[in-house]
């Protein structure tokens, strides 16, 4: 290891430089003008990997966006862990509210700023750089090693799932290590044993055929935004609770013991309160933000739109609206079964006079990983030896859809290893990632092969 330390040493700032020219990439998932530029990144990180001296290094193709593959196999008796990671990034909109530009990345006091920063580029660098020392190091690694990357985790639907189901064989391994999580502060480090999963769907509200006057036509028929503010209200009760008959069925109560564990990390009202800039906190009575977050479903509107919403004002009845919605699911809930409740329930509570159409858009399931995996323990000691403190053990209200097809189609856990923080703006203006964990998440990747290489297969 120590060999490895000095080469990391050595290259650190190499290995910044290599980050930043990958930061510049307009890798946006959900943007179909820039399928080009997504490949593009998903070849920087094939030319990247095949320097770094992994094997079969190779763009694949999975019916959406590509993913990258590359293996190290030469350790026998050794586990083989994957290393996943995502090179696709949320979109950078809203451009204005950027201090610096989202694709020019730029240093301030030691962070780094830019789409893709912290979810997931850097954080994916930190696992290429270590394998990279290892093998520059010793000319080995010390255990088997496969790497995917993916090219669409941030949009949710595409084909990398399907192409995981049908290469049960080139992705076999023991464990996956992902780096695409977040600590509770800069003293809290956490591994994540746990993620909710999703149902994210689209509903359409119409009335009449096309748009009308609505002092000609006012009094007459049904609004359709009038409606569709109806559904959403009716969804969600006062007590915070998702009205949909049958939607709570599959949801694992949580234990005494699991409640008392979560009280020991779990931020205060205040806290919370202070750092999100609201009143109160919100949510299903009867649980603290921490529970409702980690262990119960949520119900969330993402975006509404329709009717008029410019400058000064129209009067107009929109023929129709929209909203985009999705509920974070726990364990056991199904994302499939979920939908169903949700378009039979929009069914009933319709408001006369107009439809409502719901469309499934994706799902995900939510994922448990056992804690007694020794690949959880050997994470937590590679994070003690680069961070000097050990990491607890925690659950996600996010989601890293993919994990649960790891879990299911190849039977491995995913050991959450991130180095994200609370304040690195994912998804948000402004997206950042401290220079000192990607420095020490480079030393934590290297201690990863070694302590996982360390476990029995
Ligand atoms: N890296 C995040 C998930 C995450 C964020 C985990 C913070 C832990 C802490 C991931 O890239 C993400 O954004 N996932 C999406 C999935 C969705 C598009 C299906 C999410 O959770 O919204
Ligand atoms: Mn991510
Ligand atoms: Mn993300």
């Amino acid at each position: 290891m120590q060999k490895v330390l000095d080469v990391i040493a050595k290259n650190q700032d190499r290995y910044l430089e290599e980050l930043y020219e990958v930061l510049r990439i307009q890798s946006v998932s959900a943007d179909p003008a820039r399928a080009g530029e997504v490949r593009r990144c998903g070849q920087w990180f094939v030319d990247r990997l095949t320097r770094a001296g992994l094997e079969n290094v190779r763009l694949m193709e999975t019916g959406g966006h590509p993913a990258v593959y590359a293996d190290w196999l030469h350790a026998p008796g050794k586990p083989t862990v994957m290393v996943y990671g995502h090179y696709d990034v949320q979109p950078e909109d809203p451009t204005d509210k950027w201090t610096t530009p989202p694709f020019e990345p730029t240093v301030r006091d030691g962070v780094m700023y830019g789409r893709g920063t912290s979810d997931d580029k850097a954080q994916v660098m930190t696992h290429v750089a270590a394998l990279e020392a290892w093998l520059e190091a010793n000319g080995a690694l010390p255990l088997n090693v496969k790497v995917f990357i993916e090219g669409e985790e941030e949009g949710g639907a595409g084909g990398t799932h399907e192409f995981v189901r049908k290469n049960r064989e080139l992705l076999a391994c023991d464990a996956v290590a992902v780096s695409d999580t977040a600590w509770h502060s800069p003293e809290h480090p956490t591994v994540v044993y746990a993620l909710r999963g999703m149902c994210y769907m689209e509903v359409k509200v119409k009335g009449p055929s096309r748009d009308l006057h609505s002092g000609v036509y006012g009094g007459i028929v049904q609004n359709p935004l009038n409606a569709l503010a109806k559904i959403i209200a009716a969804l969600q009760d006062e007590h915070g609770r998702v009205t949909v008959p049958g939607f709570y069925d599959d949801v694992v109560p949580l234990t005494d013991a699991e409640r008392a564990e979560f009280a020991t990390v779990a931020p205060t009202e205040e806290r919370i309160c202070a750092d999100l800039g609201v009143p109160a906190t919100w949510g299903e009575e009867g649980y603290t933000p921490t529970e409702r977050n980690w262990a119960r479903p949520s119900f969330d509107v993402h975006g509404v739109w329709g009717g008029f919403s410019g400058e000064g004002s129209k009067t107009v009845i929109a023929s129709e609206g929209g909203f985009k919605v999705s509920t974070r699911l726990v364990a056991n809930q199904d994302g499939k079964k979920v939908f169903e409740a949700f378009k039979a329930h929009v069914a009933r509570i319709c408001p006369p006079g107009v439809t409502a159409e719901v469309k499934f858009l994706h799902a995900a399931t939510p994922v448990m990983v056992p804690t007694s995996s020794p690949f959880m323990a050997a994470g937590q000691r590679a994070f003690e030896s680069a961070f000097g403190r050990r990491p607890t053990l925690v659950r996600e209200g996010a989601s890293i859809p993919i994990t649960a097809t790891f879990l299911e189609a190849l039977k491995a856990p995913s050991i959450m290893v991130g180095y994200g923080l609370p304040g690195d703006n994912i998804h948000s203006p402004n997206e950042n990632f401290r220079i000192e964990h990607f420095r020490k998440g480079i030393v934590c990747g290297a201690w990863l092969l070694d302590e996982f290489s360390r476990v029995e297969p």
